[in-house]
């Protein structure tokens, strides 16, 4: 199959391309290249004859044509997407543009397309979104595909309001689509100003580690080769118009998440003090949903996915790559707003 994925040069994406590209799938890989992207994250694949790379902003009608036509891909992963709660809140108006007016660009480009190709039925849209367009949960309860959606910050809002167009293309125009809506994930290429990297690298440097508010509030945190995989068998296996949630149950509060990597470090850095006096308690994120679990019965039972590893044995995994891919992540601490507090504003 040949596969055109957006934001293939960020976290999730990278490793939808590499996995792909490993499977056989032919690959061409749509990114402008913002703050968060990184070509590193794909150099494995770049020199195969699958692979190839275009350098587009998914809101460039035109250029979105050229490719479409240029490749001719079967099948649309769409991840590209202005994807950090904290600058959603200093900055929404980046968030509206590329993950609302980004994807009905992309949807348009992909409707001409495949009306011109005869409306294939084996054509497929892919839109990759988040739980968090479903709110907060207290302390009980999980999000199923029936959850109603109750977003809460500009960054969930605009990947409501992204999934809203998706549908609506399916039921208006006949798109075949298919939706997924998954946990936070982690694991190697995360870029340095999410929670699980800030944590492994002001540990490892002996900088304070900041946890916003009291630390309780509770993520299902989903390895991202995992997620890739579930994501490439809801492209294959999904039934078009349906949606799929995909979490890893592996539900933590940030304080215990963030105590079980300073672990991990005083056995594989150890230093004179154990990393969790590092700890520091900040200022909350302004409108911090408590709670985000996935019920992800759906794909289990319909797609025989499962997540293949624990969060323990996943964050082994994860401080394993930091420590051994310094080159990778040293750089991207000079980028703009990284290593700052970001989204206090209110
Ligand atoms: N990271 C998570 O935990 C998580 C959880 C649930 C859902 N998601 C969703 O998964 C997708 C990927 O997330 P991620 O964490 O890999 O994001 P990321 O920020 O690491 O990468 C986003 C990529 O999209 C590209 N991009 C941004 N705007 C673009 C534009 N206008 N045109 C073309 N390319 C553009 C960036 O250059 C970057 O390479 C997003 O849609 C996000 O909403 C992420």
């Amino acid at each position: 199959m040949k596969l055109l994925v957006t934001g293939g040069a960020g976290f999730i994406g990278s490793a939808v391309v590499r996995q792909a590209v490993a499977a056989g799938h032919g690959v061409v890989n749509v990114d402008c290249l913002t703050y968060a992207a990184c070509l590193e994250n794909v150099a494995s694949v770049a020199a195969s004859p699958l692979y190839a790379f275009e350098q587009v902003d998914i809101r460039d009608a035109e250029a979105l044509a050229r490719v479409f036509v240029a490749h001719r891909p079967d099948a649309v992963m769409h991840l590209a997407a202005e994807s950090h709660v904290d600058r959603s809140i200093d900055g929404p108006g980046a968030f509206i543009d590329t993950n609302v007016r980004g994807t009905y660009t992309l949807l348009e480009a992909a409707r001409a397309y495949w009306q011109d190709q005869g409306r294939p039925e084996s054509f497929r849209f892919h839109h990759i979104s988040t739980d968090e367009v479903f709110g907060s949960l207290g302390p009980e309860g999980q999000f199923t595909e029936e959850t109603p959606y109750d977003p809460r910050s500009p960054y969930s809002a605009s990947k409501a309001a992204s999934d809203h167009l998706v549908r609506a293309w399916h039921h208006t125009y006949g798109l075949p689509v298919v939706l997924s809506n998954c946990s936070n994930n982690y694991g190697p290429f995360h870029f340095p100003e999410k929670l699980i990297p800030v944590v492994i690298l002001n540990a490892l440097a002996g900088r304070p580690v900041p946890v916003y508010g009291q630390g309780l509030n509770v993520r299902d945190w989903l390895y991202v080769e995992d997620h890739a995989a579930a994501l490439l068998m809801v492209l294959e296996k999904g039934a078009v118009g349906r949606s799929y949630n995909i979490g890893g149950e592996n539900e933590a509060t940030n304080i215990d998440l963030v105590r079980k990597i300073c672990a991990i470090l005083d056995r594989k850095r150890p230093d004179a003090a154990p990393h969790a006096g590092l700890i520091e308690f900040v200022t909350d994120r302004p409108g911090h949903d408590l709670r985000y679990a996935i019920d992800a019965t759906r794909i289990r039972s319909e797609l025989g996915w499962k997540p293949s590893v624990t969060l323990d044995e996943g964050l082994e995994r994860t401080v394993d790559w930091y420590l051994a891919n310094e080159s990778w992540w040293r750089p991207l601490q000079a980028r703009q707003g990284v290593g700052e507090r970001l989204g206090v504003a209110r």
